[in-house]
C-alpha cells in the first residue's frame, strides 16, 4: 500500500492526456462536463486515502447509483421476494436496451441494466415519493458520511428526455413487475442518477462495501453486511455491462461505472477504489477509468483470482512457488463416496 501513491501520480501523468471517448450527450446537461477532468481515489478499509486530480470535483453519480439503491431494495424486500422480479444474469447489451425484457424474460434479467434499476427503484419502501426519497438519501449519507443533494438540471435533463427509460418502465409495468406509478418511480430513478458526488466520495462508498459495509471513515454501518455479497456478485457479473466479460477477465474487480465517467471498483476486505473522467467509450464506461483499473489491478494483484504465487510462466518461477506447486494433494478421492 505504500506504494499506492507513486503509482497512481504515475497513472494519472500516463493517462492524463488519452483523449479518447465522448461526453455523454443524450442526458443534455452531461454534456457541461469539462473533457480533461480526471481523478484517482483510493480509501482503504482502515480508512487511509490516497488521491489525485480533480478529487473534488462535483458530478452526477448516474448508474453507480444502481448498487446502492439494490442494497437498499434488498434491505427492504431481501434476496429471494427481490430475485422473483429481478434477475442476476448479465446481458452482454448495451446498458439501456429494450429489446430483452420483451422478448426473453420478461424479467429484467439485472439490476445494473436500467430495466432492472427501474424494477428495483418500484420496490423502494415508503408511503409517499417524499419519504422513499428521503430514505434514499439517508441510505446515501450513510455510505458517503456527508449530506447529500441531487443536482436539479441533471434530474430535470433526463426526466425531459429519458422517453427509453420510459419505455422501459411501461414494460416492467405490462409484465407485473412495478405497479402503475409509473412517472413516481422513474422520478426516484432520475433522482437517485442526479445524486452529487466526487470521486473522493465514491472511492469512501466503495470501501464502505469493502469494509462489510461500515464507512470506514465515519465508521457507520451504511448497509447490512449480508448483503454485501449479493451486491458485489452482481457488480461482478454485471457492473460494466456489455463489457462485464472482459472486465472481469482483465480487471477482476467487482465495479460498476456512470455515464458520468465514474467508476468504482471494490477490493473485499481491502479498499474501494474509485477514478472520474467523463470521457466514455460506446458502452458507457470511462476510457481513462478502464485503463487505470486495469494497470492497478495488474500492478497490485488485485484480480479475484490472482494466485498468491508470482506472476511469472511455470518455466521460470521461484524454487519456493515450484516447491509448493510440485506438494502432493492432501485431499484424496473416496471412490465409495462418489456416484
Ligand atoms: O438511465 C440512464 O440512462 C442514466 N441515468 C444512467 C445511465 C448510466 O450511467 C449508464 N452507465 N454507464
Amino acid at each position: 500500500m505504500s506504494d499506492f501513491p507513486e503509482f497512481i501520480k504515475f497513472l494519472y501523468e500516463e493517462y492524463r492526456h488519452l483523449n479518447s471517448g465522448s461526453l455523454a450527450s443524450y442526458i443534455p446537461e452531461l454534456t457541461k462536463a469539462d473533457p480533461n477532468w480526471f481523478a484517482i481515489s483510493i480509501v482503504t478499509k482502515e480508512g487511509e486515502i490516497f488521491e489525485i486530480g480533480d478529487h473534488l470535483q462535483n458530478f452526477t453519480i448516474q448508474s453507480i447509483s444502481k448498487v446502492f439503491v439494490y442494497g437498499m431494495a434488498l434491505e427492504d424486500c431481501d434476496r429471494e421476494t427481490l430475485l422473483e422480479k429481478i434477475g442476476v444474469e448479465p446481458t452482454g447489451d448495451p446498458f439501456n436496451s429494450v429489446i430483452r425484457l420483451d422478448e426473453n424474460s420478461k424479467r429484467p434479467d439485472n439490476p445494473m441494466v436500467n430495466a432492472g434499476a427501474i424494477a428495483t427503484a418500484g420496490l423502494i419502501k415508503g408511503s409517499n415519493a417524499t419519504e422513499k426519497l428521503n430514505r434514499m438519501l439517508d441510505m446515501f449519507r450513510r455510505y458517503i458520511g456527508h449530506d447529500v443533494f441531487i443536482d436539479a438540471p441533471v434530474f430535470m435533463s433526463e426526466r425531459a428526455t429519458g422517453h427509453r427509460n420510459r419505455a422501459l418502465a411501461n414494460l416492467l409495468l405490462n409484465f407485473d413487475i412495478i405497479e402503475n406509478n409509473i412517472e413516481e418511480i422513474l422520478d426516484f430513478y432520475f433522482q437517485q442518477c442526479a445524486l452529487v458526488v466526487n470521486c473522493h466520495d465514491l472511492a469512501v462508498m466503495a470501501a464502505t462495501l469493502a469494509n462489510r459495509g461500515i464507512n470506514p471513515i465515519a465508521k457507520k454501518q451504511a448497509v447490512k453486511p449480508c448483503y454485501v455479497r449479493d451486491i458485489l456478485s452482481v457488480m461482478y457479473t454485471c457492473g460494466m455491462y456489455n463489457y462485464a466479460g472482459e472486465w472481469a477477465y482483465r480487471v477482476g474487480i467487482p465495479a460498476k461505472s456512470g455515464v458520468s465517467g465514474g467508476i468504482i471498483g471494490v477490493i473485499p476486505d481491502r479498499a474501494g477504489i474509485a477514478v472520474f473522467s467523463p470521457l466514455i467509450d460506446s458502452r458507457g464506461n470511462s476510457v481513462r477509468g478502464i485503463k487505470v483499473f486495469e494497470a492497478l489491478s495488474d500492478q497490485f494483484n488485485l484480480h479475484l483470482f490472482d494466485s498468491p504465487l508470482p506472476k511469472c510462466s511455470f518455466l521460470d518461477i521461484s524454487k519456493n512457488s515450484e516447491e509448493l506447486i510440485s506438494k502432493p494433494l492432501k485431499v484424496t478421492f473416496d471412490k465409495s463416496k462418489s456416484l
